[in-house]
């Protein structure tokens, strides 16, 4: 008991002295293009929210009529009563957006991937990971009996290096912290027919693609997995695994997160399957956010630390840990909310403001942020 005890006061001290702490702040309207906290309003770059379906009537009347139709939670797994005909219309609903046989739903994008890597590896099977995935991938590869090896970011050629006939390849479509595009195509070529190939599209499914079907969809390739979630541009949460008839059926016996876990609310899968017809056809939400990508290139590309990125989310690298703290402060006491993205979450050295775009913003917010970001770093007024 002891030793538990040193060892929390220990890494919060060490946390502290890096510049490393974090704390879970009370927001208001996190969903929203402005937020409140504290009793004041910011203008909100860091949601991932791409699309503004987070905040928008037409989804929230479509969830309050889900409501009134199937009540409140699903109450049960999907294998005992948990699954309702919401639930079907949406797997179906998917399915014939993305192309695939067969989708498993979850509570949450990192319970899909753990799901995915605890139920199909086995001790000798070998597992590739882009070096860059996200934290549940990588857990979840550290964890099972596979042995997980990682190629080097976006390098195709790295893979190749690591690949074996039979391997188990996972990479992300659009990576979360730099919003850079996987190189699919050259991936999906390497990738032979005894192995698999899985994608996390969390980051590019609605925004990517001519009606939102995502990274894959605009590299023209099919993945043998595709993992997308719902906590990004479809405004909610929850995730799906899209996959063949057989694996679908696999996943379904085997995915522990799926067989041992509440199904998602039937009310929340009615709104997500509007959402899927939302994303599908209201491209101006699409078109807004290239205009508005447009602008921040115009007007931040001046800027040491700005990274060009082909979707909503752009990094500005800052490098320190608590120069990167200061600026995102600084730039809250102008009432524009940018959440400094430290170690562990990016790798040492590369601490950074992660700026995301949503449909909902205006291009005046986008000029508000360039103006006071070049003050900032240009008159010296912090670092
Ligand atoms: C690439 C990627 N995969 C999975 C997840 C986890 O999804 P969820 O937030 O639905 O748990 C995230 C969340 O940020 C992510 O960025």
């Amino acid at each position: 008991m002891l030793a538990f005890k040193a060892r929390i006061k220990r890494e919060l001290q060490r946390r502290q002295e890096l510049g490393l702490s974090r704390q879970v702040k009370e927001v208001n309207f996190g969903n929203c293009p402005v937020l409140e906290h504290g009793g004041e309003t910011f203008l909100n770059f860091s949601s991932n929210d791409y699309l503004g379906l987070a905040c928008d009537d037409e989804l929230r009347r479509v969830w309050q009529k889900g409501l009134e139709i199937y009540g409140c939670g699903s109450g049960a797994s999907p294998l005992v009563t948990g699954f309702s005909s919401a639930h079907a219309g949406l797997k179906s609903a998917l399915c014939e957006w993305l192309g695939f046989e067969s989708a498993v739903l979850f509570g949450s994008g990192f319970a899909a991937n753990q799901a995915l890597i605890f139920g199909l590896l086995e001790k000798g099977d070998l597992l590739l990971q882009d070096k860059l995935n996200h934290a549940s991938l990588m857990e979840a590869g550290m964890l099972s009996p596979a042995t997980m090896k990682r190629f080097k970011h976006n390098d195709v050629a790295s893979l190749k290096a690591l690949l074996t006939d039979d391997a188990f390849v996972i990479t992300e479509g659009v990576f979360s912290m730099d919003g850079d595009l996987s190189p699919l195509a050259d991936i999906r070529a390497v990738v032979k027919e005894d192995s698999l190939l899985a994608v996390d599209d969390a980051h590019g499914i609605g925004v990517l693609g001519s009606e939102g079907q995502g990274s894959c969809h605009l590299a023209q390739i099919t993945p043998d997995v595709l993992v997308v979630t719902f906590g990004k541009a479809f405004g909610l949460s929850g995730a799906a695994i899209l996959c063949s008839e057989e694996m679908g059926d696999y996943l379904t016996q085997f995915a522990r997160h799926h067989v041992y876990s509440t199904a998602i609310p039937p009310s929340q899968a009615y709104a997500l399957t509007h959402a899927v017809t939302m994303l599908q056809t209201q491209h101006w939400r699409r078109e807004k956010l290239a205009e508005l990508q447009h602008s921040f290139k115009e007007n931040f590309s001046r800027f040491p630390g700005y990274v060009e990125t082909a979707t909503p989310i752009k990094p500005v690298l800052l490098g320190d840990s608590h120069f990167a703290v200061e600026v995102s402060q600084a730039l809250k006491s102008k009432g524009l909310w940018s959440t400094a993205i430290r170690p562990p979450t990016v790798p040492q050295g590369t601490a950074r403001l992660r700026i995301t775009l949503t449909a909902n913003h205006e291009l005046s917010h986008v000029l508000s942020l360039a103006e006071n970001l070049e003050r900032l770093l240009e008159n010296g007024s912090i670092g």
